[in-house]
C-alpha cells in the first residue's frame, strides 16, 4: 500500500522520509531492503518493512508510556509511520548488555560476557567513513552537540535500555544490544528517533538454547542464516500478544 505523501526529504538504506501537509510532521516508509556491512551486502526481504514498522510503533509506544520522548506520532499503514520532523544528530548510540558483534572483533572481551553496567558507545553516522567508533576526544572535537545534550542523550539511552530490556524479557526475548539515533525537533527537544527493530537491535530467543537458532535479528541476514523475516515475525508476534495495537491516528 502506498500512501499519499509529499516530496521525498531523505532516502536511507531501510527507510524513506516524506513531507506531509503539516510542516512539523513527516511520513516514514519502511522498506524491504536489507543491507549489512555498510551496504556491501544487499537484499530485498519481502515483508521486512511491514514487520519493522509494526515493531517500531509498538516499542516507541512502550517508551512513550514511560515518559521517554520519541519522534513517533502514529502508525499510518502497514509500512508507514507518522513522526515529528526532527534534525537527526549524526551519531549512532549503541548500548550493549551482552558482548558480541564488533565489540568482540575489536577487543579481547569474550563473546557472551554479560556487561554490567551496560556499555554505551558513540559512532559517527557517515556511510562514506564506515560509521567509525568515536573516542571522547573526537566526540568533543567534532562539536556536534553540547555537553548538556550529550549527557541527556546518554541518560535517555540508558533509560531506553532498562525499559526495553525489561519489556522484552517478559516475552522471553533477550535484548543483547541495540543502536539508537536521536533527533532535535523545532522546540530544541531531544527525541529518540529513527526506528527500533530487529534491524537495529540484537534480540535472542530465551526459549532456544542453540546459539544460531536463537537469533531473531539482522545477524540472521549478516551471517546468511536464513529465516530473517520469520525471525522478525516471531518478535512481532510476542509483542502483539502483550500490547494493544499501535494507534493509527493522532
Ligand atoms: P555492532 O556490534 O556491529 O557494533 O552492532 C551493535 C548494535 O548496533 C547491533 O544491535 C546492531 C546495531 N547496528 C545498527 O543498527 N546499524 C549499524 O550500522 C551497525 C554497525 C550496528
Ligand atoms: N546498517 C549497516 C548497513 O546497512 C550495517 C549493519 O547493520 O550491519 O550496511
Amino acid at each position: 500500500m502506498t500512501l499519499e505523501h509529499g516530496q521525498l526529504i531523505y532516502e536511507g538504506k531501510a527507510k524513506r522520509i516524506f513531507q506531509t501537509e503539516q510542516d512539523e510532521r513527516v511520513l516514514i516508509e519502511f522498506k524491504n531492503d536489507a543491507t549489512a556491512f555498510n551496504a556491501l551486502k544487499r537484499s530485498e526481504l519481502e515483508g521486512k518493512g511491514r514487520v519493522n514498522c509494526h515493531i517500531s510503533a509498538y516499542l516507541f509506544e512502550v517508551l512513550e508510556s514511560q515518559g521517554v520522548p520519541t519522534h513517533y506520532l502514529f502508525q499510518a499503514a502497514d509500512c508507514w509511520m507518522v513522526a515529528q520532523r526532527v534534525e537527526i544528530i549524526p551519531l549512532e548510540v549503541v548500548i550493549r548488555n551482552i558482548a558480541t558483534g564488533s565489540l568482540c572483533k575489536q577487543t579481547p572481551i569474550e563473546q557472551g560476557e554479560e556487561l554490567l553496567p551496560p556499555l554505551l558507545d558513540f559512532y559517527y553516522k557517515d556511510d562514506n567513513l564506515g560509521d567509525p567508533l568515536l573516542t571522547e576526544a573526537r566526540l568533543e572535537k567534532l562539536g556536534l552537540i553540547s555537553l548538556k545534550k550529550r549527557l541527556e542523550i546518554e541518560d535517555l539511552a540508558f533509560r531506553v535500555n532498562i525499559l526495553l530490556k525489561t519489556f522484552l524479557k517478559k516475552l522471553d526475548l533477550i535484548l543483547v544490544d541495540f543502536k539508537l539515533e536521536f533527533g532535535i525537533n523545532k522546540d530544541d527537544q531531544i527525541l529518540v528517533s529513527d526506528e527500533i527493530s530487529p534491524d537495529t537491535c540484537r534480540i535472542w530467543d530465551q526459549r532456544v538454547a542453540n546459539p544460531e537458532d536463537r537469533i531473531l535479528d539482522k545477524d540472521r541476514f549478516r551471517a546468511d542464516l536464513g529465516g530473517v523475516v520469520q525471525a522478525y515475525g516471531e518478535v512481532l508476534k510476542r509483542i502483539q500478544g502483550a500490547c494493544a495495537k499501535p494507534r493509527t491516528c493522532s
